[in-house]
């Protein structure tokens, strides 16, 4: 057991509140590819290309098969250990938050309620005419793109590169980080903001951090603790520490 990991389960045994702020790295376990590193989307895609609001004007049928490879792929994919053992913390703490930059529903399919989607949702579909906007779990969608009942294209309901986060989602994790006793920060490299800044707030606001990664990031600096490996590993550890 490192200090960093003594550290940690000795501030989470203490914790009533404890938030877990998520990226692509914690699905990856599950088989979900992440966007950065080895085998991460942004080495064989573009953003530009694909997540912006732009692309979509540009050519919607292309954007759309991105999504709608992306949609089966996420289909075949259960939650591992890291979305699980947070799920189980919602009863073993006094709550324990999902603040995520995933689209991927994986947290919530795990038992996780009130997830925090900074992102928005890969699932959920939105019409660029009328603004309807509903869960539609088909994959691979039978006409691309799709359309609305109301004639007008519908687009996917996940926040693009150039666009404003959902604001009443940003302000809850706002809130969430900065009166969580324990902020645990996985699987995210640490570059996309407004996201990335949630660790400088929760750390302003005097909150325990750890950071479990494979690896450093730019956040590395502000954590308290850092516990290097798989997430669905080091959150399953953490678990059973905290049970013993
Ligand atoms: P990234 O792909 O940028 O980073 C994934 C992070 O997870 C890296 O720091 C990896 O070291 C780490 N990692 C990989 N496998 C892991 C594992 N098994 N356990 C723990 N860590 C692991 O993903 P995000 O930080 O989520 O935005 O990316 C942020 C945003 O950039 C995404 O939400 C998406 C993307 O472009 C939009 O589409 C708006």
């Amino acid at each position: 057991m490192t200090e960093d990991f003594s550290r940690s389960l000795e501030r989470l045994r203490r914790a009533r509140r404890v938030v877990a702020l998520t990226g692509a790295g914690i699905s990856a376990e599950s088989g979900v590819p992440t966007f950065r590193g080895e085998g991460g989307l942004w080495r064989d895609y573009r953003a530009e290309d694909l997540a912006t609001p732009d692309a979509f004007r540009r050519d919607p049928e292309l954007v759309w098969e991105w999504y709608d490879w992306r949609r089966g792929l996420i289909a075949g994919c259960r939650p591992n250990r890291g979305h699980e053992t947070l799920a189980l913390w919602e009863g073993r703490f006094e709550s324990c938050r999902v603040v995520t930059q995933n689209v991927d529903g994986l947290h919530r399919a795990a038992g996780s309620r009130g997830v925090i989607c900074l992102h928005g949702d890969i699932w959920t579909v939105r019409c660029t005419g009328c603004g309807f906007e509903t869960v539609d779990l088909t994959a691979p969608l039978p006409e691309l793109p799709p359309r609305c009942r109301c004639g007008g294209l519908l687009r996917p309901g996940v926040v693009w590169f150039g666009e404003a986060l959902p604001e009443k989602a940003f302000e809850a994790a706002l809130e969430a980080v900065s009166r969580a006793d324990v902020v645990l920060v996985a699987g995210t490299s640490g570059l996309v903001y407004p996201a990335a800044g949630l660790p400088a707030a929760a750390r302003s606001a005097g909150t325990f951090l750890v950071e479990i990664n494979l690896g450093r990031t730019p956040l590395s600096p502000l954590m308290d603790a850092i516990l290097e490996g798989p997430s669905g590993q080091v959150l399953a550890e953490l678990h059973d520490a905290l049970e013993t």
